[in-house]
């Protein structure tokens, strides 16, 4: 079986894994470098729980595949000899209003009934976990199973996996899904065409941009998310934290990456000034001592925000079209577990959940 995969993210390489593991010769599109995108502009938050707002398909998608993280990743770096960052730091959501303390005590209530392990801590208890966290914090909830990767670290080990496995990556621009008689046939490029059984779309926020694929602008876009990596002179921070969209994520060698802003302003790749000060103060409302670190970089990368916030994720409206896109502010996490459903979608095995809740066609519309 042949298979074309347009998107050379950590979506597409993964797909691209998964599929040459069960015999499918694949070939991935990728007009840029591999993870030139949104891959490597993520923080690479492996945290279902700090994200999540109530149990349903989304996090049941999101921890099946942070369960699935640590042998995957342990797995990459054997077979790369590249470290790719894996901390089990631990996450710490917190509360810098009384009202937001209410919000954590029933976050932390639902997830425990859940079955997930989830701590409601006071401000001073918070404190003790993590000591750089700001004293006008007045509550956490802990999730010790939330962790984090180095998502640049990541890409590299996996597109060198990739390439010892024998995936072939290739520069182009595609032009379309080419269909016949409600079939997909492959795709044309920039120059020539190409055929496969299967044709892949993992193109991120490009999705929609791509004809004949049948997602609509209205129902996936980019969205901007703008961050810094801050050099602390001091502070050292240990969790993940993070309170309403501003987080801090701390790496190896004292580095800190800080997020973020979320922009539905096209295809805007730049940082702005005013993105830069909202990403200060919020990593210093959680973090005063961040006050003093010098910003060492900063860039922005564009999410694929979908209409309802959950991925598109199967068949397309055409027969040998699989969508794997709309993974938002989680695409990292999402990688392993969409890599995994994909191939057993294309290999015609039974999906490990149920994929209806995003199923790509949801939205109607599938023209174009
Ligand atoms: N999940 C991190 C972000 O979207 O910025």
């Amino acid at each position: 079986m042949k298979a074309l995969i347009v998107g050379g993210g950590i979506m597409g390489t993964s797909i691209a894994l998964e599929l040459a593991a069960a015999q499918v010769e694949v070939t991935v599109l990728e007009r840029s470098l591999p993870g030139a995108e949104a891959s490597t502009a993520a923080a690479g938050m492996l945290a279902p729980q700090l994200e999540a707002h109530a149990p349903g398909p989304m996090l049941e998608l999101s921890m099946r595949s942070r369960t699935l993280y640590p042998a995957w990743a342990q797995r990459l770096s054997a077979e790369s000899g590249l470290d790719v960052g894996y901390q089990a730091c631990g996450a710490l959501q917190v509360a810098l209003t009384t009202a937001q303390a209410y919000e954590l005590e029933a976050t932390v209530a639902w997830q425990t009934a859940a079955g997930l392990r989830a701590t409601f801590l006071t401000g001073d208890e918070a404190r003790a976990l993590e000591p750089a966290l700001s004293p006008d914090a007045v509550a956490a909830a802990h999730f010790p199973d939330d962790h984090q990767i180095d998502p640049r670290k990541l890409m590299t080990a996996l597109t060198a996996v990739a390439r010892k496995r024998g995936i072939t990556f290739r520069a182009a621009l595609v032009r379309r899904v080419l269909e016949r008689s409600g079939r997909a046939l492959g795709l044309e490029l920039e120059k020539g065409q190409l055929e496969a059984d299967v044709t892949i779309v993992a193109a991120g926020a490009w999705t929609s941009q791509l004809p004949g694929v049948g997602v609509q602008e209205a129902h996936l876009k980019p969205a901007r998310g703008q961050l810094l990596e801050l050099s602390p002179p001091t502070t050292a921070v240990h969790h993940l934290l993070k309170a309403g969209v501003g987080y801090v994520v701390p790496r190896a060698g004292g580095r800190v990456i800080c997020g973020t802003t979320v922009e539905l302003v096209g295809y805007d790749k730049r940082v702005t000034d005013e993105g830069r000060a909202q990403i200060l103060a919020q990593a210093q409302a959680l973090c005063p001592g961040l006050a003093g670190a010098t910003i060492v970089d900063a860039w922005a990368g564009l999410r694929p925000w979908t209409a309802d916030g959950l991925p598109l994720l199967g068949f397309g409206h055409l027969d040998g079209l699989v969508i794997a896109s709309g993974h938002y502010r989680n695409g990292i996490l999402l990688a392993p577990i969409t890599a995994r459903l994909v191939a057993q979608l294309v290999t015609g095995g039974r999906p490990a959940m149920d994929l209806s809740p995003f199923r790509p066609d949801r939205f109607g519309g599938a023209a174009g």
